[in-house]
């Protein structure tokens, strides 16, 4: 079930529609159904059918409270990247023992902060990590499980930025150098070795790269049982792709059609990756961001000018890199569609923003409906990766957060005011 559509040429939310958001809210704001994430939640633990597992939502692709405490509300765990994320996912519910902290550098304060709040285990990247963890929580008279992290030399074709699993990338363990860590460190006070865990990227939409993955860790996790290491947890990272474009489909929109995303879907994938992982014999786990909040989240912008130049059509948007990167950042297709349907025809323009950048826009050459000013337009699937890589460059507020749950919608982040950004600069003066 779709939780965005159009209803009488209006463009809803569940049973919301997104012009009264933008009318009371203002302009640019994200707004997120809580159904959708709820669906979201329960596909993902509906693909696992009666295999023991748990699936560490990632906290990085969307950290509103709001957000965290419904994906916790599902029974979700939580892998966190940071000492904020650990809180945030405290405060939103996530109990510790579904709790594991993630990051090739984590600094000793939050490798303390872990220890402390009982997590599940630690995602470890690297020999000197696994050393210090031990040291802190020797000191803390605790002990600290961890997951080793394997670096396989995996390339799954996702874009450079986002790509993790190939040798050349900063994360991860070879196996070689894994399996002597094992060795010695599982004898070691302080230290307790549950499990083996790989990540090889993100929106990634190529099956074998995942079945591979998925059979490098069976075959890793076989060699440390000699090491009388008694495996808890084989975690396959998260980096489920999802469709991007058509996502909406109206007569009155231009289609995308034939792209290989369109036959993606997480549910499949888990499918794939299920029957090897099993015979581990242990819990299985998966730490998906993207695949339960990237269609659940919308950034709704207004048209503030249509301009001819260079032979080309520009629409420059309220919205633009600070409110969203992911366009600038990755060159990341965000479909784009007005919130009212006027039968004006189609037209091909750039989507661009405010700022003082040519890379600050939100579509290229694209073909959209025919819009102008003060048109309100919706940037689609943006409920991951997008607010929490917002800024304030060019002195801009950060956007507005709304959470939809059926007929009413809540304010859940207030869009900053000015005085918030001056603040904040004064303090960073003191
Ligand atoms: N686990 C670890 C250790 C990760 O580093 C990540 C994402 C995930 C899980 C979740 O991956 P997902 O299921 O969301 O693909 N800003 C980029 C994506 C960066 C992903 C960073 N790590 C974007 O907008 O595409």
């Amino acid at each position: 079930m779709e939780r965005f559509s159009y209803k009488d040429g209006n463009l809803y939310c569940e049973e919301t529609p997104l012009r009264d958001v933008a009318g009371k809210v203002g302009t640019p704001a994200y707004v997120y159904s809580a159904q959708s994430i709820r669906d979201h939640c329960r596909w993902i633990e509906g693909a696992f059918g009666d295999v023991p597992h748990l699936s560490y939502y990632a906290v990085k692709a969307n950290s509103n409270p709001e957000v965290l405490k419904i994906i916790a509300s599902q029974d979700l765990g939580a892998d966190v990247g940071s000492i904020g994320e650990l809180k945030l996912a405290l405060d939103a519910g996530f109990p510790p023992s579904k709790i594991t902290f993630s990051g090739v550098g984590k600094n000793d304060r939050e490798i303390a902060a872990g220890i402390e709040a009982g997590i599940r285990a630690f995602i470890v990247e690297s020999e000197e990590e696994l050393r210090i963890i031990g040291l802190i929580s020797r000191n803390l008279g605790k002990t600290a499980r961890v997951l080793l992290r394997l670096n396989f030399d995996i390339e799954a074709g996702a874009h450079p930025y986002t790509s993790t699993g190939h040798r050349h990338a900063k994360f991860g363990l070879e196996p070689a150098q894994a399996e002597a860590i094992a060795s010695t460190a599982h004898s070691l006070d302080g230290i307790d070795i549950i499990g083996v865990h790989s990540h090889i990227g993100s929106q990634i939409i190529d099956e074998p790269s995942f079945v591979r993955v998925a059979k490098a860790l069976v075959e890793f996790s076989r060699r440390l049982i000699p090491m009388g290491i008694r495996l808890q947890q084989i975690n396959c990272g998260g980096g489920f792709g999802v469709q991007y474009k058509d996502y909406l489909l109206h007569p009155d929109l231009p289609a995308e059609r034939s792209h290989a995303e369109s036959s993606v879907a997480t549910t499949k994938l888990i499918g794939a990756i299920l029957p090897i992982l099993r015979t581990a014999g242990c819990t299985v786990a998966i730490q998906p961001g993207r695949s339960v909040v990237a269609h659940a989240g919308v950034l709704l912008a207004k048209i503030l000018y249509r301009k001819q130049t260079g032979g080309k059509t520009f629409l420059i948007a309220d919205a633009g890199m600070n409110d969203l990167l992911r366009p600038s950042l990755y060159q990341s297709y965000h479909q784009i569609v007005p919130l009212e349907l006027t039968g004006r025809g189609h037209e091909v323009a750039d989507i661009v923003g405010p700022l003082c950048e040519s890379g600050d826009y939100l579509a290229l050459d694209r073909t959209i409906p025919v819009m102008k000013r003060g048109d309100y337009l919706a940037v689609m699937c943006t409920g991951a990766y997008g607010f929490v890589l917002s800024s304030n460059y060019n002195g801009r507020a950060r956007p507005a957060e709304v959470l939809v749950d059926g007929r009413s919608f809540t304010v859940v982040t207030p869009r900053e005011s000015l005085g918030h950004i001056f603040a904040k600069e004064r303090m960073s003066e003191s």
